[in-house]
């Protein structure tokens, strides 16, 4: 078989090494990926960007794939999976109509409030005088949004007034998100703990994957600026067995449904970031693909074929495909650029020691090879990611085998998984 993986990101490298266990898979190319893409065996990366759907479809014909798997976001808001699924190719990401799930916030808030899915209290708001006065009335702290894609940027927690003023200043007036912010969404400020929900998704049936929990801010003790994630650890204690009934009835099983109602049927990976308090759940975002960085712990856990999943998903025979998991713990820490997730420079040089533990793997982010050397390419630069009989000797694997990688301006998180072992 044939695969392609769409995007760059760790989270492919994740999906294309997986991918490439497979006997039954030939070769897997990755447009565009990255160095340790590049390094896979089987792997190939194309120098196509995921924005250019013709050349994707044109290499998808010419190179005879059997399976595309569309990583990130933009492209599947973009409406990838609508185009090439249109021309018959196999293709594993939702529709454009599906996406908005992760692609606006006023969309998602609308559907969870149709559907009875468990959210924080909000307002919508389509210009800077009605987000003012919902402002002057509003109980602080607050959660500004802009409604589209925003790399990750786009929710500012506000203390006050006038910090909640300020964002909305920035994103109606300043334009600091561009048309992602034509509208905003101003919530409730939610407290308790994070976990990340992720499962495939095809019609009306579903397989829940490995729970997992992301670190969102930058700085230990989840102190700092938000990113896209300093790292992962699945599974997640967090969610106990009777929590997990939950989340299926209260927000996964309705969203699956309530999308068929809506016509527009879910097809791929469906993420549900939630808040968890007392017991309680609520959803915080839906995002329309993989997480990055969970992706990188959980395709270490998972022994079956990814290949044969999303093809299962796809042929519409999910109720009877079977799924293992390795009962070992996996951890990922994420390798960042000094000034992620502001301003960071490119290009620096990259040191890399063989790592001689079986169960541990670098998975590459924003990297680029350049005549042989391999460069820094992005903020998140690589995760780490490693095996454990525990959630303990996972996180030990992980942060010993750090001290393979050097760059200029490395940093990471020190507390990768800490809260798992509290919640043990
Ligand atoms: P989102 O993209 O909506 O998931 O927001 C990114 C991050 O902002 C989340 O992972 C949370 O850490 C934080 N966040 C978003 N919404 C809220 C909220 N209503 N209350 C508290 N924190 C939030
Ligand atoms: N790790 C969070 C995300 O992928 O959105």
């Amino acid at each position: 078989m044939q695969i392609l993986i769409i995007g760059s990101g760790g989270r492919e490298h994740a999906l294309a090494w997986k991918c490439a266990q497979d006997i039954n898979v030939k070769n897997v190319y990755v447009a565009p990926g990255n160095a340790g893409t590049a390094l896979e065996c089987k792997v190939k990366n194309v120098p196509i960007e995921p924005s250019n759907q013709q050349l994707l479809l044109d290499f998808c014909n010419t190179r005879g794939i059997d399976l595309v798997i569309i990583g990130p976001e933009a492209p599947l808001v973009e409406g990838l999976a609508d185009f090439l699924g249109a021309q018959g190719v196999p293709t594993f990401g939702p529709s454009q109509h599906a996406a908005q799930l992760e692609g606006s916030k006023t969309f998602a808030k609308e559907f969870f409030a149709k559907y009875h899915i468990p959210t924080a209290a909000f307002v919508t708001c389509h210009n800077l005088e009605s987000a003012k006065q919902y402002l002057t009335t509003a109980k602080m702290p607050i959660v500004v949004k802009a409604d589209g894609l925003a790399a990750g940027k786009g929710v500012i927690i506000c203390n006050n007034y006038e910090e909640a003023e300020a964002a909305c200043v920035d994103i109606f007036e300043a334009r600091a998100f561009g048309d992602a912010g034509n509208k905003v969404v101003i919530e409730e400020f939610l407290t308790g703990e994070e976990a990340s929900f992720i499962a495939v998704v095809s019609g009306n049936s579903i397989i829940p994957l490995a729970t997992s929990q992301d670190h969102k801010a930058v700085g230990d003790n989840d102190e700092g600026l938000n990113t896209g994630g300093m790292g992962a650890y699945s599974p997640a204690p967090i969610i106990t067995d009777s929590l997990h009934q939950k989340v299926m009835e209260q927000v996964m099983l309705p969203t699956m449904t309530g999308l068929i109602n809506e016509g527009a049927p879910y097809l791929g990976f469906l993420y549900a970031g939630l808040m968890i308090e007392n017991g309680q759940i609520k959803v915080l975002e839906f995002n329309c693909r993989f997480g990055d960085p969970e992706t990188q712990p959980i395709m270490m856990r998972l022994q079956s074929s990814l290949v044969e999943l999303c093809l299962a998903a796809i042929n519409n025979k999910l109720d009877s495909h079977h799924i293992s998991w390795s009962p070992q713990h996996a951890c990922g820490v994420v390798l960042a650029a000094k000034g992620y997730p502001q301003d960071y420079q490119k290009g620096h040089p990259v040191k890399i020691a063989d790592i001689q533990n079986h169960g541990t793997k670098l998975f590459h982010a924003g990297t680029t090879e350049e005549k042989g050397i391999i460069k820094t390419n992005g903020g998140r630069v690589f995760c780490m990611t490693a095996l454990g009989e525990n959630l303990a000797t996972a996180r030990k694997n992980a942060y010993n085998a750090i001290s393979t990688v050097d760059f200029d301006g490395m940093f990471y998180r020190s507390d990768i998984g800490a809260k798992g072992l509290k919640n043990d």
